[in-house]
């Protein structure tokens, strides 16, 4: 099923609402995508299991929401203005962009003209503040979500003074201006990252640190996508391809269906942004222990993409299995939790009922509400986008107050007390 599994997850979102093609009614445009009604309610839910597991779950840890758009400086200081540059060659006719190192000849892929020599090209989105466009007012997008984090450092100092080691939390937008298409949302123009700046004692041992985070995101990665640990591997980056502010990064990869690739960055960038951000502000940003030492603390950095994250959970989650298809999704990231259904839509006293269990479950779980169809179609449709639980009000309720739930993974009803199905659905969450 591997080889068109990538397709029919693709199709799979596209009709099911999770993810459609960005500016589709203008053809579309390039590595954009939007999320539709389950999909957000998908990424929402990692987004939370993230913050949870990270955020809440650590006591070292703080969570902010930084801008994006900062002040020009930030990238200048951060070195991306320098920096964040790759080679590419542009085709003379059509002038199209490919990566130079996917350029196999000096012919283009797409339409066969010639190609230019390499040159590089900075991936930062750039904007201009205010009213006027000259180079007084450029501003970027950012293209990582760490700056936010390094500039808020002092902050949290003074607000919180933490103890070392500690590390600052964030999810939000960054942007990217990529070139290379495909793969449906594994590199686009504007992604969701969750990262970590976890700042240690320059007399402590990073490595311990760098180890015990590489660690880590494998555990969430396994907890998170249900992936095996035989598709998770670790590929360190060589001297070339390491970013210009790490001592040392390694890639968290995973057996997508179109071959082995980066899932996310696990980097050690030392004291360089801090340090740098010292230099350009001329703000001290040291740190002072209790016993007098003043120092710039170093950094370890788990960098987590929402897209990968997402897609991974997606492709692990499809399965065809008894003529249906089913997305065995971790319940606490299903976009529903529970669907509740009367047994025949044109019998109001069925209907009322159901409607009353709908309203009671909505403010506890995420519900659905189908109507149309059999039964037998309405499990088949939930079964497409994950829902774990179906409920089904029929004429036994009417007599004994009880309906049937159905469970998405093995298929069995078991008849459970209306006045019982809170507390059902939340030890099944458990
Ligand atoms: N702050 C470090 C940093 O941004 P990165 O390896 O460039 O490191 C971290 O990015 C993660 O963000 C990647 O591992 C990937 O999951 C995600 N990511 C990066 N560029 C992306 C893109 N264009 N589309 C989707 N996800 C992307």
């Amino acid at each position: 099923m591997t080889s068109d599994l990538m397709e029919k997850v693709v199709s799979l979102c596209k009709r099911r609402g999770f993810v459609y093609p960005g500016s589709e009614i203008y053809g579309g445009l390039a590595n954009t995508w939007d999320y539709g009604p389950l999909g957000v309610e998908l990424k929402n839910n990692i987004r939370d299991f993230w913050w949870k597991t990270f955020i809440h779950g650590r006591e070292e840890m703080f969570g902010i929401d930084g801008s994006i758009i900062s002040h020009p400086r930030v990238w200048e200081a951060s070195g991306h203005v320098e920096n964040f540059k790759e080679p590419l060659v542009e085709c003379k006719s059509c002038h199209k962009r490919f990566k130079a190192e996917n350029a196999t000849s000096n012919k283009c892929p797409e339409c066969k003209g010639e190609l230019t020599e390499e040159k590089m090209f900075n991936g930062l989105f750039k904007t201009f503040l205010g009213a006027t466009e000259d180079s007084s007012s450029i501003a970027y997008l950012r293209p990582e979500t760490a700056q936010a984090i390094f500039i808020n450092y002092k902050n949290i100092l003074d607000s919180f003074h933490p103890k070392l080691p500690f590390g600052i939390g964030q999810i939000g937008r960054s942007f990217r201006n990529e070139v290379t298409a495909g793969n449906f949302i594994f590199r686009d123009l504007e992604f969701d990252q969750m990262e970590i700046e976890y700042f240690i004692d320059p007399q402590s041992d990073w490595q311990k640190y760098f180890d015990q985070w590489q660690e880590e995101m494998k555990k969430w990665l396994v907890a998170v996508t249900g992936a095996p640990e035989a598709k998770i591997s670790i590929r360190e980056h060589g001297d070339k391809e390491r970013s210009h502010y790490s001592k040392k990064t390694v890639d968290i990869e995973y057996e997508y269906p179109f071959g082995k690739k980066e899932v996310w960055g696990l980097a050690y960038r030392t004291d360089f942004d801090l340090a740098q951000h010292q230099k350009f502000s001329g703000v001290n940003l040291q740190y002072r222990t209790e016993d007098g030492r003043d120092f710039i603390p170093h950094v370890i950095e788990p960098s987590f993409g929402m897209p990968r994250t997402l897609l991974i959970t997606l492709l692990e989650a499809y399965k065809e299995e008894d003529k249906r298809v089913v997305l065995k999704l971790n319940p606490k990231l299903s976009p529903y939790k529970v669907a509740v259904f009367p047994l025949l839509a044109n019998k109001p006293e069925l209907v009322k009922v159901a409607r009353q269990i709908f309203d009671m479950l909505r403010p506890e779980l995420r519900t659905a509400w189908d109507d149309r169809g059999n039964i037998g179609k309405r499990y088949l449709s939930q079964d497409e986008i994950g829902t774990p639980w179906c409920i089904t009000v029929d004429f036994q309720t009417l007599e004994d107050n009880t309906v049937t739930v159905r469970d998405r993974d093995i298929t069995k009803q078991e008849r459970v007390g209306i006045d019982k199905l809170i507390e059902y659905f939340q030890n099944k969450m458990k």
